[in-house]
């Protein structure tokens, strides 16, 4: 079978098209490659990659013609890059997202799955976040987001065409990079292993729910392939764990007694996060692994063997 992966080649698209290769989809990615890297696509032989911008539309329904599922990923991401360029941020969260879901209606496109993200809650009122947590967007990003997801759904609703929402918490995990946004796990990995401090805002006993990008991949083909499945679904580890407590397993990882620095809080950041995903595991299956030491573990590896290249 035929799937589209828009933004394929960046972080968690690369995942998501490497567990799509291993099952026996036939893959187009479909990126700009702005964040994305050929080289996280490397070893999957006999991928088609197309070089192409959501924006453009002609572009893109060539792409999509004849897929049966279109897995879309790529985005203006984080939110103080929207802060930056707002504009550009909804010309392609917004507008692109508008041109996956035309062109998917008018190819016959039976589902579509698109990565959403927990910044379209803002600050949280009540732990777990569950799908009907208030949502008040505190960056362009997360409005953008949210407004994507709105408009996913009410295709939804007035056209024949499957459609999943998938909102990410924290993901971490192969494939990410220290330029990725200013990501917490990438960033204390780095500092890490270049025997450096860590600098952690606040008392770091703020909390987050970290889910791996296997989980994230696991979830899109799951919600994929599960029949006349559609809806928003909220996708994390259901865990949370303070900054601290993820600042001392990674020094035991790398072993390294690195220096903590504690700096006043910034400005924005949200004191709690945990994902309530019972409905994901209720509705397709979904079920996190409980291992973060042993993904923290890969991903360093990863890290490393990433630097020796
Ligand atoms: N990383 C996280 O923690 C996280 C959390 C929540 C949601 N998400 C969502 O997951 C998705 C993937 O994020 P990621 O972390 O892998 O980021 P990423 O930057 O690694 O991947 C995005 C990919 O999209 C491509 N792209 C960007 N603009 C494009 C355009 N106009 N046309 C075509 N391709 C374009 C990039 O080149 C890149 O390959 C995004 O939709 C993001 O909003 C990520």
């Amino acid at each position: 079978m035929r799937v589209l992966v828009t933004g394929g080649a960046g972080f968690i698209g690369s995942n998501v098209t490497k567990l799509l290769y291993n099952k026996g989809y036939e893959i187009y990615v479909y990126d700009n490659f702005s964040t994305g890297y050929i080289n996280n696509l490397n070893s999957l032989n006999g991928l088609k990659i197309i070089k192409g911008d959501i924006r453009d539309k002609e572009s893109l329904e060539s792409a999509i013609k004849g897929c049966e599922f279109v897995f879309h990923l790529a985005a203006h991401i984080g939110n103080v890059k929207s802060l930056e360029n707002p504009v550009e941020d909804s010309e392609i969260n917004v507008l692109g997202t508008l041109n996956v879901l035309e062109c998917s209606r008018i190819n016959k496109v039976k589902k579509i799955v698109y990565s959403s993200s927990a910044a379209i809650f803002g600050e949280p009122h009540y732990q777990p976040i569950d799908e009907k947590h208030p949502q008040n967007p505190d960056s362009p990003y997360g409005v953008s987001k949210l407004a994507a997801e709105k408009h996913c759904m009410c295709y939804n609703r007035i056209y024949d065409i499957d459609i999943v929402c998938l909102r990410y918490f924290n993901v971490y995990g192969v494939n990410q990079r220290y330029d990725a946004y200013g990501n917490v796990i990438p960033i204390f990995a780095t500092l890490l292993l270049q025997d450096k401090p860590i600098k952690i805002y606040d008392d770091g006993e703020q909390t987050r729910d970290f889910v791996n990008v296997k989980d994230i991949a696991k979830a899109n083909l799951m919600a994929a392939e599960k029949q006349e499945l559609s809806g928003v679904f909220n996708i994390g580890s259901g865990k949370s764990i303070t900054i601290n407590s993820l600042a001392n397993m990674m020094k035991n990882i790398i072993n390294k007694d690195a220096e903590i620095i504690y700096s006043p809080p910034r400005k924005g950041e949200i004191r709690h996060s945990k994902a309530d995903i019972s409905l994901a595991r209720d509705s397709f299956g979904f079920n996190p692994s409980d291992n973060v030491y042993e993904n923290l573990l890969e991903y360093i590896h990863w890290l490393k063997e990433c630097w020796e290249r």
